[in-house]
């Protein structure tokens, strides 16, 4: 081949380069810029903004998002009590140290997520050597060695903790859910695991987390717990709203009463697990029918956005008792909704597309200055 045939491909080769360069030293600039701003820095004089994370999210994209994005972290799994303590007296602690260093090098806070619950707990907790149910004393001590352990190993790392996770009973007619804490210990397990966790950190926030906490009879359930435990001098700083929402709920109302109707205990409030399914609230798991549509239309989108607005400009009202606005996953190329309750039918919760570019929402949510 001639030099003259190559040099228009040569010229091209250029021509590209340089406006590659200049998209590169474009996207710096914006980055550089005071304009460029993420959740954090817009809702700075308002509340941490969380995000729960995993290993597998904390380089490459996912993390660069994470940075820009978010200044507080919860493990999604990684501090529970079976990923924790699987067996008696063996803890697994590398995969909760690498959130925790992340964070550290980062400059972002931690969420501990959490303590004590009816799942993801290891099965050895509640048996003695006979493989018959162990006594509410021993139950008691190693619940408390448990918390001891893991609130010890990250105290002052962690600045508040999900105590007791879902203990009200879905069923309005019952009060605490008969799980094997429950069975095994009476409700006393809920003061206890406070007290362990308080002792060992009496610098955590400690919080009460539960799903469905605006429902208003739930809501009076989960009152009438947090209000026993404050008269008792149980040291409980807030409740955690799981925020498991979807387009249907809650409406604003409801979301307010529950706000006034906790935080007229003294209550501080996080939002802990913030998502919004597009699809209607439930809890069996199920396999996803084949009749049903799993789309993103552009009408599910807009409903979407309207709620997003409306919860983030009740959460801003509130700023006074929300101490943290925490979503449940990065984006919607990840979501534990994908999985539950609908076993392979996609969701689209989140503020962050698959491409992890921001959705309509997220304008909604960080344009609010001029509304
Ligand atoms: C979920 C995780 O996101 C999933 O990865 C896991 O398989 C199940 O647990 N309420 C909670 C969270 O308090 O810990 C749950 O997290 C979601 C519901």
């Amino acid at each position: 081949m001639s030099r003259a045939t190559n040099f228009p491909k040569l010229s091209r080769s250029l021509s590209i380069c340089f406006l590659l360069l200049i998209t590169i030293y474009a996207q710096a600039q914006r980055a550089k810029s005071p304009h460029h701003q993420g959740l954090k820095d817009v809702y700075k004089k308002y509340f941490p903004i969380g995000v729960a994370v995993a290993l597998r999210n904390l380089h490459g994209d996912e993390a660069q998002l994470i940075k820009t994005q978010f200044n507080s972290i919860t493990a999604e799994n990684a501090m529970k009590m079976a990923a924790i303590q699987p067996k008696e007296g063996v803890f697994y602690w590398k995969d909760a140290d690498s959130i925790i260093s992340f964070a550290v090098k980062n400059g972002i806070k931690v969420r501990g997520h959490n303590l004590c619950w009816h799942e993801q707990t290891p099965d050895w907790i509640f048996k003695g050597a006979d493989g018959k149910a162990v006594t509410k004393t021993v139950l008691l001590q190693r619940l408390k060695t448990h918390i001891t352990t893991v609130v010890n190993r990250y105290k002052g790392k962690i600045y508040a903790w999900d105590v007791v996770n879902e203990a009200i009973d879905d069923n309005p007619n019952h009060f605490l859910r008969d799980s094997k804490w429950y069975q095994i210990c009476g409700e006393d397990f809920i003061a206890k695991a406070f007290e362990y966790a308080h002792a060992a950190d009496p610098a955590a926030k400690l919080y009460y987390n539960d799903y469905n906490t605006e429902r208003p009879e739930k809501r009076e359930q989960i009152y009438r717990l947090l209000k026993s435990l404050k008269d008792k001098g149980v040291p409980v700083d807030g409740v955690g709203f799981q925020a498991h929402w979807s387009l249907q709920e809650p409406d604003e109302g409801a979301l307010r009463s529950a706000i006034e109707r906790y935080s007229s205990l003294g209550l501080k409030i996080q939002i802990t697990e913030l998502d919004l399914s597009i699809y209607p609230w439930e809890i069996s798991k199920r396999m996803k029918r084949p009749d049903e549509s799993d789309v993103f239309t552009a009408e599910l989108e807009n409903r979407q956005v309207a709620k997003y607005a409306m919860i983030f400009k009740v959460f801003r009202e509130y700023k006074n008792v929300i101490t943290n606005v925490t979503f449940w996953n990065i984006s919607d190329r990840y979501s534990w909704l994908n999985e539950f309750p609908v076993m392979g039918r996609k969701n689209y919760p989140l503020l962050f597309d698959r491409n992890l570019q921001p959705k309509k929402a997220y304008w909604e949510v960080i344009n609010f200055k001029n509304k």
